[in-house]
């Protein structure tokens, strides 16, 4: 049996959930399209549909809401997230945004023109989107191993930098406007990048002169693995393997709902003087005035709060042993996972799970609504309905290489019994894989079409 580790904090407050009947849930599917998006949250028992601003905040955040200052500029909200901000990130410059997505869109209308091209290992869903959205080609190069559930490499979520040189040469590096990489992986995994691999992705960018940006949204797990796991960082803090990490970019774009520990924002930071202008201005039209941008000062201050708190060891030790814990008890079941596991969530390989649904039925959605049916478990397809899309030269569908379902394990919220509850229902789904059937869809918007597709089962 996997080991759960002790939590470093106790409960303080509650909030009761309830499993509803399955014939209940039966009926909720169906009005929701399949689309485990559409569902009420009253109607999920165990959500790990997503951990972006699901989390608990702690005691001194509640705190420092109390604290916020609500002046439309310059408010002391502002100078306090500033400075855990410089404490950590280093930028020389920075905007806070209403979340990631925003600070995404600010740098894409900014910097992209149709027909350039943005690499990553990964790019996540809505960074994906906002890059298309300006005519852009996102570009995923993450290493080989990256791709295979099975591999026990330390650092999945690498570049492959033969991989990103030649990419380079081919499109020309004066039609990359920016370059970047997500830590942790969330599109692969939630698989972590070495420092090692961020100075040399950071090397080849800056040689062709092309900026490098960081998706930071899980940025303090990615730091402990690499204390974990990369020679020579056993002995540094996660905050200084932080401020390493960030001296190696020109700047980052960050979901603050993530690592930041909050239930909302985000921000974009940078050196180039002349670009946070830019952001100014395009934020001002947009989000807000620079010194709030989107958020309340109350929100500031929770952020600067949160962000320290995500940093801290005994923290980050219980968050990634708690998905750990459940890698290890769904093993138990035989069920496939992206192994190891990563730092934020599970990611069960649907492709494996249900070889006998082809890619264009989507396994991963077929998986996530019978996990639906069968316990009230709401996790999210990452595969086919979230990445499928057509090829902007021949116009011909081209498929993820994963078929993934990820249980997204928000922070500080769930029980040692609640996982148990969901490794015990994918085990009982397992025995019964063969029935599951894929699916048809029966509306899809142009983009991010996860959100708000609808299905019918075949
Ligand atoms: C890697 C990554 N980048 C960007 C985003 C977008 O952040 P937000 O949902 O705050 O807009 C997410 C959110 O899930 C993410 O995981």
């Amino acid at each position: 049996m996997p080991k759960y580790p002790v939590e470093p904090f106790r409960i303080k407050m509650v909030e009761p959930i309830r499993l509803i009947s399955p014939q209940a849930r039966v009926e909720a599917m169906h009005t929701a399209g399949y689309n485990l998006f559409a569902l009420k949250a009253e109607d999920v028992f165990v959500d790990l549909l997503t951990d972006s601003g699901t989390g608990a905040m702690s005691q001194s955040q509640w705190a420092a809401i109390m604290e916020g200052d609500e002046s439309y500029a310059g408010a002391r909200s502002y100078y306090r997230l500033a400075e855990a901000m410089q404490d950590i990130f280093g930028f020389e410059y920075f905007v806070p945004t209403h979340q990631g997505r925003a600070a995404e869109n600010i740098l894409s209308s900014l910097l992209i023109k149709p027909g350039m091209s943005v690499p990553s290992n990964m790019h996540f869903d809505t960074t994906d989107a906002n890059i298309r959205a300006r005519g852009g080609r996102p570009t995923n190069l993450v290493m080989e191993e990256g791709l295979n559930p099975k591999s026990q490499l330390p650092f999945k979520g690498n570049m492959d930098l033969e991989l990103l040189r030649d990419f380079i040469h081919k499109v020309g590096p004066q039609n990359i406007p920016f370059g970047t990489i997500t830590v942790t992986n969330n599109a692969g995994g939630g698989q972590p990048v070495s420092m090692e691999n961020i100075r040399q992705v950071a090397e080849i960018y800056h040689q062709n002169g092309i900026p490098f940006f960081i998706d930071a949204c899980r940025y303090a797990e990615n730091a402990y693995f690499i204390k974990m796991r990369e020679p020579g960082y056993a002995k540094k803090t996660t905050q200084e393997i932080a401020q390493e990490m960030f001296s190696l970019a020109d700047g980052a774009f960050m979901s603050a709902k993530k690592d930041a520990l909050v239930n909302i924002g985000g921000f974009l930071a940078m050196r180039d003087q002349q670009l946070y202008q830019n952001v100014c201005n395009e934020l001002i039209l947009r989000e807000g005035f620079p010194t709030y941008g989107g958020l309340s000062g109350r929100d500031l201050d929770a952020m600067a709060v949160g962000l320290r708190e995500g940093l801290d060891e005994s923290y980050l030790a219980y968050r990634l042993g708690q998905t750990a814990y459940l890698a290890g008890r769904l093993q138990e079941y035989g069920v496939p996972i992206v192994e190891p596991a990563g730092g934020h969530a599970i990611y069960v390989d649907a492709g494996s799970f249900l070889p006998h649904i082809p890619q264009a039925e989507f396994p991963g959605q077929a998986l996530a609504a019978a996990l639906y049916l069968q316990g009230a478990i709401r996790g999210v397809e990452i595969g086919s309905v979230m990445f499928a899309h057509p090829d902007p030269d021949t116009g011909e569908m081209v498929y993820p290489h994963l078929e993934l379902v990820r249980l997204a394990i928000p922070r500080r919220v769930y029980t040692q019994a609640h996982l148990d509850y969901v490794a015990d229902t994918l085990g009982e789904l397992s025995q019964r894989c063969n029935e599951l059937r894929g699916f048809r869809i029966t509306y899809s918007p142009p983009l991010l079409r996860h959100f708000t597709a609808r299905f019918e089962p075949l």
